[in-house]
């Protein structure tokens, strides 16, 4: 099999390019990346020499043709994105860019040199929120989409051309909407790992609103084995959500994480809530179970200490990204809020 992951210095896209390799040591695994803030090649530093690394934009036509044109994939798995809502509320031109025209360029690039599977990968995030005092919703793939940020509106309006296309054109797809990874190699503007490097740093820990906010955590790995199981297994056409009932309220978890770190809850700051702040999100993954046998293998208080081990013995891999241009957004994001 010959397998195009694009996104793959990113933090899941990364995560699935170590997961495949040691899973399928035979296939050819080519990834695709333009290399953003967001991409990181040492990340993939384990795996490169059983790997093909191609810099490119998925937005940028001729390149992807010249790529599919060299390599004939079978499958193609879509990580690439921008990914942060917040950078999304401060500029969204490059989430429809990326997001949306990016993914129209690989597709237009599948039908035409032909493929057995495109894999979307998307986001629970495309369903809006749930409230607060309702436990007993969650999102199914009936869900109807209702988004908040533009970047939850660029993965929606990805999904929504993903499926045009199965439906126009019979392109073989399958589309996942998985509710917030955590884990190794998550780039340290997002929640767990910010946390984790300023409270290693003794540096406040910015929590919007009342921290009340739920997310459902998934353990990266968790995702990736879900995706292996899609595109292999997962009927043409079909979304599958993905995830795993962790749900945490967001100041639950900036606790856990200084007490496993010992440092004192006075570095908690509450600063200004995010506009159009999603108050929860819980996935129903039965389908995903009964169809292809995808449960949870990590639950969230296991995880999370594997994370912050992590995080502990790799200081130089996210050292290294919070020195540069980092240091200006997050100036730029926290500065006076
Ligand atoms: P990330 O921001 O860590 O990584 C994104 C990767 O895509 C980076 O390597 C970046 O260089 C690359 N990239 C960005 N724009 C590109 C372009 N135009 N062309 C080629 N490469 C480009 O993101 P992530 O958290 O790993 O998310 C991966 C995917 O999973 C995204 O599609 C995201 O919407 C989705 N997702 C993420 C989560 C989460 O909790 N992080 C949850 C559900 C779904
Ligand atoms: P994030 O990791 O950005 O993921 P998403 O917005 O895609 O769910 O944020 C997770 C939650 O943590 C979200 O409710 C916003 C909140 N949050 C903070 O309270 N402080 C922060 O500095 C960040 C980055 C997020």
């Amino acid at each position: 099999m010959k397998i195009i992951v694009t996104g793959g210095a990113g933090f899941i896209g990364g995560n699935f390019v170590h997961h495949i390799v040691n899973k399928y040591p035979d296939y050819d695994i080519i990834v695709l990346d333009k290399l953003t803030y967001a991409g990181n090649l040492e990340t993939l530093d384990p795996v490169m020499d059983k790997i093909k690394f191609v810099k490119a934009d998925i937005a940028d036509r001729e390149a992807v043709y010249k790529l599919f044109e060299e390599t004939k994939p079978d499958i193609v798995v879509n990580f690439a994105a921008e990914s942060h809502v917040d950078r999304s509320i401060e500029d969204p031109e490059i989430f429809l860019k990326t997001n949306i025209l990016g993914t129209q360029v690989l597709m237009d690039a599948c039908r035409k040199y032909g493929i057995k599977r495109y894999h979307q990968v998307s986001t629970d995030e495309v369903y809006g929120d749930l409230p607060l005092d309702r436990p007993d919703l969650f999102f199914t793939e009936e869900t109807p989409i209702h988004t908040s940020s533009p970047y939850s509106a660029s993965k929606a309006s990805a999904d929504l051309l993903v499926q045009a296309y199965y439906r126009t054109y019979g392109l073989p797809v399958t589309i996942s909407r998985c509710s917030n990874n955590y884990g190794p190699y998550h780039f340290p503007e997002k929640l767990i790992p910010l946390m984790i490097a300023n409270a290693l740093a003794d540096k406040p820990l910015p929590v919007y609103g009342e921290g009340l906010n739920v997310r459902d955590w998934l353990y990266v790995e968790d995702h990736c084995r879900a995706i292996d199981m899609i595109i292999h297994s997962g009927r043409v056409g079909e979304v599958y959500n993905i995830g795993g009932h962790n749900e945490k309220t967001n100041i639950y978890i900036v606790k856990k994480i200084l007490e496993l770190l010992g440092k004192p809850e006075s570095l908690i700051t509450y600063v200004t809530d995010r506009k159009g702040h999603d108050l929860r999100y819980a996935i129903d993954p039965t389908k995903i179970h009964n169809e292809l046998g995808w449960l949870p293998q990590t639950m969230f208080d296991e995880g999370i200490v594997k994370t912050v081990q992590w995080y502990l013995d790799n200081k130089p891999w996210w050292e290294n990204i919070i020195s540069g241009e980092y240091q200006d957004y997050y100036e730029k994001m926290y500065g006076d809020r």
